[in-house]
């Protein structure tokens, strides 16, 4: 009788898990049953660790799970398991008790069992910008074939596939080696993949699990995107040339992604009610064994040791199967260690704004005229005519009578009383609901238009949105003397005004700037590796939308658009997918890691107006930790002459010299750690990074100035194409002393690689407040007269805080 195959959940629990059971039955014991909260899992186990009796992988998981969670657990049809992983990832992902789960973390085979946390995506959602992608230069272009086969995923909302941004004509066949699939689903038929969308999946078992079955009147159960942003990520990655684009009238002109012949994969694991991590690594998963190039995710992150977070373990995976993984750094700028996907193996991407502007200034009755940005497309304001103008925060400015002043000066829904703000022009302040939003609020009760005012705490950054109604946004000094003249109108002479909207304004000085919104770092998790990587365009991106989704992101918003301008990291992110793309396709035989570096190597920190790129929210001088190594720079990025390398078990040293337990660093790398070594060779700065921060710890309380030193040893790669010498040049940070030795290198070849240490001094000076610290950044750069190799190098003391 040929045997026969149970599915996983009828399996029986077989004899070595009755050890387990014992286990589970102890530590659970204090608990009581019944009121354990269950929460979703992610386990890793060791490979090859899979006990004989089982058949597959699945049937060990299901028995393990069983084990450990005892008896009398009630499991969904289907079993426990919510996703079984094997290709970025070894393991699986069960809900269960937080017993069971401490049960599970010392059986045998397994190594690590790590919390599932839900992800945002790193859009400042209600952005709605405008603006023309920077047009790739064709040199890069034409050697790469414009990244023709090569594939990217895009770990998203989905897609809309039948978007003219994902044609394939004029596409070649689909690369042989791609082993993905087309998941079809409910608006999403089979044929919606092409030569352009190679695959589709999506994945939201993880988020069921927790959330409940999905209403599918709501959202759609397929690849199918219902929301946007996968579609323009995607098509800013590599969508193919579109012309004429421009949303509502703005910015027209061609539309066209970064690597505009690659094929896309989209894998689909954000929903209404986030992205979950063990959805997230499914795709990652799917992603390396359907054999992708490139994996894009512009998710933010979180701030947990890298043992437990989700995405860096799949991201580490994805990278030792050679896949360059491109993530957004998160909008929590522009306060500092506001970072975000920070593991050394991915890109970290943050936001730069490019050369063209959309202003959208407010003229008030006195005469004044106030900055502001808008891309509002709709019927105008009556020409030449002062409006008058509220402020529903005021005593007596507009707040409905069911309202505090608070909600009305946010224009929260239901705070406006109709009958003030009837006519009139609202000033609403930012924060708490989205600003396309609010508008919808002032529309609803009547008011014309409406300004959005930052406050203090938002600074000067603005954001361009794609309002329902004529609207604009004004920074943080504006606004104040906004609500100032208001609060000095009287009857006879009441606050008046107008927005003047401008359209699209090019040539704009200065850019690029770092957006305000994007995040900074220090980085949170190992200081010694400088986060954000370098900025990309995230301010006023213009990329494909669905159709039937309107660009205001707010059900009320009726209109349809074949395009739609947002900002974000989120945006910043694909950008460098893109150009990763472009560079592996023009040298396959490089690493993720020497992608990354020659991005970073080769990246700019001035903008057109020749000063340091600044930082939109402050108006100075952006530093290491707001752009990283600075503005991606793709043309020269092709020819970087040398490059920082690093390969997987570099990273182990990495992990070993942070003080990870052997079984935390097996938790992120598979391979079993033996820290001896690398803790001799020295600190967490010695992986052979293309960026160098030192940190120090002022000495005693009150410290007065502290003395440090440290070194680092890096290692570059030639690939300039043959011999060539090279000479170091050093902008030592303020305070500091660097030394280079040798501070000349000579190649002989093509892929010799060479070695030299860095001496970093520090006497950074004056008393520093108890908890404060000092930031000081310079540079190293390599060249032969013909590549420039650029490395931040940035200095932080910090002072205890008593
Ligand atoms: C599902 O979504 C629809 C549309 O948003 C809504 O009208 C309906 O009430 C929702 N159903 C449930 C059960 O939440
Ligand atoms: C730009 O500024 C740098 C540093 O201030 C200076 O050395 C360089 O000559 C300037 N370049 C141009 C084109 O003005
Ligand atoms: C690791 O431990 C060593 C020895 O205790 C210490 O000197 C070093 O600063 C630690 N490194 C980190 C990154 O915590
Ligand atoms: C830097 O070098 C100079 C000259 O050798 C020396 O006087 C100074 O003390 C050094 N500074 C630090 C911070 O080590």
């Amino acid at each position: 009788m040929p045997l026969q195959l149970m599915p996983p959940h009828y399996y029986p629990v077989l004899l070595p898990l009755l050890v387990l059971a014992a286990v589970a039955g102890v530590s659970a014991g204090g608990g009581g049953d019944g009121d354990v909260v269950e929460r979703t899992y992610i386990v890793r186990v060791d490979a090859d660790a899979k006990p004989s009796v089982y058949p597959t992988h699945a049937h060990w998981y299901e028995a393990a799970v069983l084990a450990a969670a005892g008896d009398g657990s009630e499991w969904p049809e289907g079993g426990p398991l919510i996703h079984t992983y094997s290709a970025a990832f070894q393991g699986f992902s069960a809900r269960m008790s937080p017993a069971a789960a401490e049960a599970l973390a010392s059986a045998p085979g397994v190594a690590a069992v790590v919390p599932e946390r839900v992800r945002q995506l790193a859009t400042t959602r209600s952005p709605r910008f405008l603006g023309l992608l920077s047009s790739p230069p064709s040199a890069l272009l034409a050697e790469s074939d414009f990244g023709a086969d090569l594939v990217i995923a895009i770990v998203d909302t989905g897609i809309s596939p039948a978007h003219r941004s994902f044609h394939d004509r004029g596409l070649g066949p689909v690369p042989g080696r791609w082993r993905g699939l087309c998941a079809s689903g409910p608006g999403f038929p089979p044929s919606s993949c092409n030569r352009k969308l190679v695959g589709a999946r999506f994945f939201s078992k993880g988020y069921e699990a927790t959330s409940g079955r999905m209403n599918e009147t709501a959202e759609v159960r397929s690849a199918l995107d219902t929301d946007g942003h996968g579609t323009h990520t995607a098509s800013i990655a590599a969508g193919r040339y579109v012309f004429p684009a421009s949303t509502l009238g703005y910015a027209r002109g061609v539309a066209a992604g970064m690597a505009p012949k690659a094929r896309l994969a989209a894998y689909k694991v954000c929903w209404v009610g986030g992205c979950f991590d063990s959805d997230i690594l499914a795709a990652f998963d799917a992603a390396v064994a359907d054999g992708v190039d490139v994996v894009s995710l512009s998710v933010g992150g979180v701030v947990v040791p890298y043992y437990l977070d989700a995405i860096a373990i799949g991201a580490f995976g994805a990278t030792e199967a050679g896949i360059v993984v491109s993530a957004s750094a998160g909008n929590g700028g522009p306060g500092g260690l506001t970072v975000t996907n920070v593991a050394p193996w991915m890109a970290t991407v943050g936001a730069g704004s490019m050369d063209r502007a959309f202003p959208a200034n407010v003229r008030l009755g006195d005469g004044q005229v106030l900055d502001g940005v808008s891309v509002y497309g709709g019927p105008a304001l009556e020409s030449g005519k002062l409006y008058e103008l509220v402020y529903a925060g005021a005593s007596g400015g507009g707040a409905s009578s069911a309202s505090d002043g608070y909600s009305a000066s946010m224009c929260l829904d239901g705070s406006l009383d109709p009958a003030a703000v009837r006519g009139k022009i609202v000033v609403c302040d930012r924060g708490v609901n989205s600003r396309a939003a609010k508008g919808d609020v002032v529309r609803r009760a009547g008011g014309v238009g409406m300004v959005l005012a930052n406050g203090a705490f938002d600074g000067e950054g603005l954001v361009a949105d794609c309002h329902v109604l004529p609207a604009t946004a004004v920074g943080a000094a504006a606004g104040d003397r906004l609500r100032k003249y208001i609060a000095s109108a009287t009857k006879q002479r009441p606050a008046t005004g107008t927005i003047l909207f401008e359209g699209t304004h090019l040539g704009v000085h200065p850019a690029p700037v770092v957006a305000a919104f994007s995040a900074r770092g220090p980085n949170p998790q190992s200081p010694e590796i400088l986060k954000p990587d370098l900025i990309a365009p995230g301010l006023n991106i213009l990329a494909a939308w669905p159709s039937g989704v309107g660009p205001a992101g707010i059900p009320s918003d009726g209109r349809s658009t074949e395009f739609n301008i947002l900002s974000g990291t989120s945006m910043a992110c694909p950008h460098v997918s893109g150009l990763a793309a472009l560079l592996k396709a023009a040298h396959p035989s490089w690493s993720p890691a020497a992608i990354k570096s020659a991005l970073m190597t080769t990246a700019y920190v001035r903008d057109n107006s020749n000063g340091t790129v600044a930082d939109e929210s402050t108006g100075a001088a952006a530093g290491a930790f707001d752009l990283g190594a600075g503005h991606v720079d793709p043309m020269r990025a092709m020819d970087p002459g040398l490059v920082y390398d690093i390969g997987p078990s570099d990273y182990v040293s990495f992990l070993c010299n942070l003080n990870y337990t052997e079984r935390n660093i097996r938790a992120v790398t598979r391979r079993p750690a033996d820290c001896r070594g690398a803790r001799r060779a020295g600190h967490a700065g010695n992986l052979n990074y293309p960026s160098l921060s030192a940190t120090f710890v002022a000495a005693g309380a009150a410290a007065a100035a502290a003395a440090s030193r440290t070194h680092f040893i890096r290692t570059v790669t030639n690939v300039g194409g043959g011999s060539a010498v090279y000479r170091a040049s050093v902008t030592a940070p303020e305070g500091c002393n660097v030394t280079v030795q040798p501070r000349r290198l000579a190649f002989r070849r093509d892929g010799q690689r060479l070695s030299f240490a860095v001496r970093v001094e520090a006497a950074l000076g004056g008393r520093m407040e108890p908890g404060s610290s000092l930031v000081r950044s310079g540079a190293l750069t390599w060249s032969d007269g013909r590549h420039v190799v650029r490395s931040p190098i940035v200095v932080t003391v910090q002072a205890p805080l008593q």
